[in-house]
């Protein structure tokens, strides 16, 4: 009887403990350990305290020494090698937060290997020296200070601010376990800055109430490497302040904003910076006062000098040059301010001219811009690629860029963060891969997809091949499965209006500028389709550097996968394969089709590998995947087939 109640208790127990797996611990997971590892450190600071804790909790191997090196680069670098006397290993940098990097590096190669036991081998005789590739690897929250977030995914803002109490310094438990977890996540892939609120931002988040709630949260990331950076809006003089205008030639608006700069470096000594939103779908910026952009940053970037904080100027811009391609705008806007920008500001450009679509050619503001330091901004959240219902991998999207713009040419990387408030961060289990593989990359452009891939797989599933390489199959094709579905061959912007999930060819809205229709994109007509930006159309090309202008410029030698973009293509056209555009274009939303029908057949046969919460839950969002690829399918064929004449196949 007794042993029936205990068995009875257990089994609940277990259900409940499946039950459990919800995603939440990231691909963070390795096991406590019951005694802790040992582990000395010459550093006192509260950085090298967290590194220490991390490993004495999880890690399951030989004794660890921390050493901060004044003779190596000053860098978030470190060093892993076998101690030079004795059995262990010692991790060296010359900062803290690399001995942070480095901590979280082991647990990684831990985690990589075997779960939870150090692997004896991988490890014996490790000599590893590693240091990022850009400074600055920041995330962008698009968070709003109501609780909501601008092309979020997955719930609310994880930023409580009615949890923050600024007069005592503290946050509520719930909120501090929950960004203890962000910022053990951030750190575990060397990412070292955040902003935190959206880049259509509001005066408010400049208010000494919200400045002191701040201060709480910097004073919480500063001991992971992470520094705090604000969206600002440009007319903050004016909406925070009593300014009646927020011109920056402006004696005293420029007087306003050394203030503001003054009151937060005295309660955030190591506040990172403004990003900044400006003259750009309906932001204010110095243009309203017809001064430059160069006029705008440099303002702002004096207030802040003094302090060492510094101005990221986003680059995304249209609208104001009527008539123009949208997407040669930032060029035309830019171009002429480039080397008239002060020290201490950094052009954020996105990846690609557009907006983020799930292919675009590279942004040729890469290539015109050669006198002011530059990021690149790329997104994270699945804003056009089908949200946190679709499961796809960005990583090959990324590396893929990074074939066109070399990393060195840039000094950070800012990635649009997909975190909210969801039990498992990110609305889709695999969406978290995706923040995993930004912080990866910021840190090292040139790993993998692939590899990228098998480690996240590794730590947030399981080891094991049979799992293993099925899903890294998925994830590895996922991308070019949604291009595909969504925009084959170059397509682009055909997405339902404001919240961009859907298809919808045929929009055209006239209450909204034409940049955002559609039918301003595709150009469908009887004779074919397509936007024609070669030297017989808008000659976008010519922002290229060479070989791509000549390349990109001619339909001969255009890459299929951009043909659309760059070229009016007549639906009989023969393509590479001897098959004209129209028999192609079906054959490419077939095939996204059943890529996605793979998908679920693949991820059926891993029910034995995964608990059952996360199995459902992927399973569910695969179904709604393939109800959409078919509804992508369906309706833009249908629309286009009304022009081209010709039946679907
Ligand atoms: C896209 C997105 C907007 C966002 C904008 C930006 O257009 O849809 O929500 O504000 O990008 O990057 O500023």
């Amino acid at each position: 009887m007794m042993k029936t109640r205990i068995f009875a208790f257990l089994t609940a127990f277990a259900a409940l403990s499946a039950h459990a797996e919800d995603g939440s611990s990231l691909w963070l997971r390795t096991n406590k350990n019951t005694t802790p590892a040992v582990v000395k450190s010459n550093d006192k600071s509260a950085t090298a305290k967290i590194a220490e804790a991390e490993i004495a909790t999880y890690w399951h191997g030989k004794p660890v020494t921390l050493k901060r090196e004044k003779g190596m680069p000053d860098n978030d670098g470190y060093t892993i090698e076998p101690a030079a006397k004795g059995d262990g290993l010692v991790i060296k940098a010359r900062r803290s937060a690399g001995l942070l990097y480095g901590a979280y590096e082991l647990l990684r190669i831990q985690a990589s290997a075997d779960g939870n036991k150090a692997p004896k081998t991988a490890l014996d005789g490790i000599h590893l020296s590693t240091a990022p590739a850009f400074n600055l690897r920041i995330l962008n929250h698009w968070d709003n200070l109501n609780g909501s977030i601008e092309r979020g995914y997955a719930g609310l803002s994880i930023w409580k601010w009615d949890e923050i109490d600024e007069r005592h310094g503290t946050m509520s438990i719930g909120m501090k376990e929950r960004l203890t977890q962000y910022c053990r996540a951030n750190a575990s892939l060397g990412l070292n800055a955040t902003v935190l609120n959206n880049v259509n931002a509001s005066p408010k988040m400049l208010s000494a109430e919200y400045i002191g709630k701040v201060k709480v949260i910097a004073d919480m990331f500063r001991n992971y490497g992470l520094r705090v950076f604000l969206s600002v809006n440009f007319a903050s003089p004016m909406g925070l302040g009593k300014l009646s205008t927020a011109d920056p030639l402006n004696p005293e608006v420029r007087a306003w904003w050394k203030n503001k700069a003054r009151e937060i470096y005295k309660e955030i000594p190591d506040f990172g910076g403004f990003l900044v939103k400006a003259n750009s779908e309906g932001q204010p910026g110095p243009g309203d006062y017809k001064r430059t952009h160069a006029d705008g940053a440099n303002m702002l970037a004096d207030a802040l000098a003094p302090h060492k904080g510094i101005v990221i100027w986003r680059s995304f811009v249209y609208g104001n040059h009527k008539g123009e391609d949208r997407v040669m705008q930032a060029v035309t806007e830019f171009k002429p301010c480039d080397g008239k920008f002060a020290q201490n500001v950094i052009l954020q450009s996105k990846n690609g001219p557009l907006d983020f679509q799930p292919r675009e050619p590279y942004a040729p503001i890469f290539d015109q811009i050669k006198h002011t330091p530059q990021m690149a901004e790329v997104q994270i959240t699945q804003e056009y690629l089908g949200q946190s219902k679709h499961l796809v991998y960005l990583a090959p999207m990324w590396t893929e860029f990074f074939k066109f713009v070399n990393p060195k040419d840039l000094c950070g990387i800012a990635g649009v963060a997909n975190i909210g408030d969801d039990k498992d961060w990110c609305g889709h289990q695999f969406s978290q891969a995706n923040w995993y593989a930004f912080g990866r990359l910021a840190w090292n452009p040139s790993l993998t997809a692939d590899s990228i891939a098998t480690e996240w797989i590794k730590q947030t599933f399981t080891t094991d091949k049979r799992f293993l390489n099925p899903v890294k199959d998925i994830m590895m094709t996922s991308r070019e499965a949604c291009v595909d579905y969504m925009m084959p061959y170059g397509l682009h912007h055909i997405f339902k209006a404001d919240h961009h999930y859907g298809p919808e060819p045929q929009g055209f809205y006239p209450k909204y500028p034409i940049e955002w229709c559609p039918v301003y994109y595709h150009k469908a007509d009887s004779v074919g389709v397509g936007f024609d930006r070669s030297s017989s159309g808008t000659n976008a090309v010519s922002q290229y550097r060479e070989p791509f202008a000549s390349m990109y410029g001619d339909l001969k030698t255009c890459p299929e996968e951009y043909l659309l973009w760059f070229h009016h293509v007549p639906w009989t056209y023969k393509m590479k394969n001897g098959k004209t555009l129209w028999n192609n274009l079906c054959a490419k939303y077939n095939r996204g089709i059943a890529e996605v029908e793979r998908y679920v057949v693949t991820w059926n046969a891993m029910r034995p590998y995964v608990d059952e919460q996360r199995f459902n839950e992927v399973s569910e969002r695969l179904q709604i995947q393939l109800r959409d690829a078919w509804e992508w399918r369906g309706v833009c064929l249908g629309y286009f087939s009304s022009f081209s004449k010709q039946a679907i196949n």
